[in-house]
């Protein structure tokens, strides 16, 4: 028999943000909340609390499943499960979604069940169903955007502070917009995820996340944050997806020279920026909350809500195969700590401007196969690697690099 009763797994900060949310509306009755911590103190009674996830996935009364723990293979199995046996379920697990999207999405149209994960891609922000229904037929030309709030604050206090990498890091962390290991939002690695979900509804295109072309933000220095201010820019960690000349998918996660006639120019501090360019419809932006327990919730109920009037994903332009990497070539400022030259990439053209015993800083052209080939390398030099638009030269770019400050009287 229906009822009205809602199941949650997880009472972090987003399953929390749901809990207060549906307090609110009074629309569905809270069954057993999954949690694995015994010993942790909680904010409501232990009777609301099961520490065994099968209580919630066995429980035949219940009209939806959210999914909002912390542990992304747990997560990956619980959902599995949940999908098999036919339910309907939310989750907010980017990881565990944009890693197994062909699996998750075969499992629905077997059993009949469906999965909803809008909080995954950018919190608040209505993505996905914006580019699923509204977007269901006309063709995407490029999404791309600030997926990742915690990276964004750390560059958005680099650039005006002044302030060291590691000073940025540890403000975020000590106000709770990274985590105590950073590595999946500063490595890029979350907006990896994010990015590689949008190009399965935004181009039907899904995209194997280990080989698409990813730099995060923890080499950035002082000297690299003074650049950008020369060039009349900002630094921001950009994810995009867009199609080449060549009609490829060009999908990838790079710290990116960014001017202000770009919105992203604009999204600073924890915001969550995304840029959409659709054939017919021309440019639009998104701008919002990309975390947080309330914007979070906010997402999570928005799917549950939707699913339980009969939506779900349709994925209306869905390839049969998956997509062969895009060979595109890119235009890039590197750092690089150590003596000239940087491994042995080979350029397709390159100029260097600031060689010194600590550094040497370099714009040029590479193709995108040869620089994943040295990515590794890269990084464990410490090398900062930033995109340069194509649309300023790589001599335009180092004359305003070298250009003297100008003195104020
Ligand atoms: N935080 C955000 O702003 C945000 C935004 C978008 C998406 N997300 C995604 O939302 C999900 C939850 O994130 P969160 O920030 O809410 O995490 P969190 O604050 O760390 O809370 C995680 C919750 O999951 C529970 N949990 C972990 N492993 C479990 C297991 N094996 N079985 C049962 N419960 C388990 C924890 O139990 P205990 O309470 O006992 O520790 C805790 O209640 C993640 O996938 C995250 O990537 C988060």
């Amino acid at each position: 028999m229906p009822t009205n009763k809602i199941g949650i797994l997880g009472f972090g900060c987003v399953g929390q943000g749901l809990y207060d949310v549906l307090q609110e509306n009074h629309q569905l009755e809270v069954a057993r909340i999954c949690v694995r911590d015994k010993n942790k103190e909680r904010k409501l009674p232990a009777s609301a609390f099961t520490f065994d996830a099968q209580e919630l996935l066995q429980d035949e009364s219940l009209v939806i499943l959210t999914e909002l723990i912390s542990d992304p293979a747990e997560a990956l199995t619980l959902i599995r499960q949940a999908l098999e046996a036919g339910k309907t379920v939310v989750s907010a697990n980017k990881k565990a979604v944009a890693e197994n999207l062909p699996e998750l999405i075969a499992l629905q149209q077997k059993y009949g069940s469906r999965l909803l994960y809008e909080a995954a891609v950018c919190g608040s922000i209505p993505i996905l169903r914006t580019l699923e229904s509204y977007y269901a037929d006309e063709p995407m030309q490029e999404v791309n955007g600030i997926l990742n709030g915690s990276s964004n604050y750390i560059l958005t206090r680099l650039d005006t502070e002044g302030i060291s990498y590691k000073e940025a890091l540890q403000q975020a962390q000590e106000l709770g917009f990274a985590e105590a290991d950073p590595t999946l939002d500063v490595g890029g690695y979350d907006a990896l995820h994010k990015i590689c979900i949008i190009a399965a509804h935004a181009f039907g295109v899904v995209v194997d996340v280990r080989e698409v072309l990813r730099f995060g933000i923890e080499s950035i220095t002082t000297e690299d944050v003074d650049l950008a201010h020369k060039l009349g820019a900002r630094i921001k960690l950009v994810a995009s997806a867009k199609y080449t000349a060549a009609q490829q998918l060009q999908v990838q996660v790079l710290p990116t020279f960014v001017w202000p006639d770009n919105e992203l120019y604009y999204v600073q501090n924890e915001f969550n920026g995304v840029q959409l360019e659709a054939k017919y419809a021309g440019k639009q932006f998104l701008k919002g909350r990309g975390a947080g327990s309330h914007p979070t919730g906010s997402a999570v109920w928005a799917d549950v809500s939707a699913a339980l009037k009969g939506y779900k994903y349709t994925y209306p332009k869905l390839k049969p195969a998956p997509a062969a990497p895009a060979t595109n070539t890119l235009q890039l400022y590197i750092r690089s700590k150590g003596d000239f030259p940087i491994p042995d990439i080979k350029w397709e053209e390159v100029v260097s401007f600031g060689v010194s015993h600590e550094a040497v800083q370099l714009v040029g052209v590479v193709k995108k196969e040869e620089l994943l080939r040295h990515q590794a390398t890269l990084e464990s030099r410490s090398t900062f690697v930033v995109e340069v638009p194509e649309a300023l030269s790589a001599m335009e770019f180092i004359q305003k690099a070298l250009q003297q400050e100008r003195v104020v009287a």
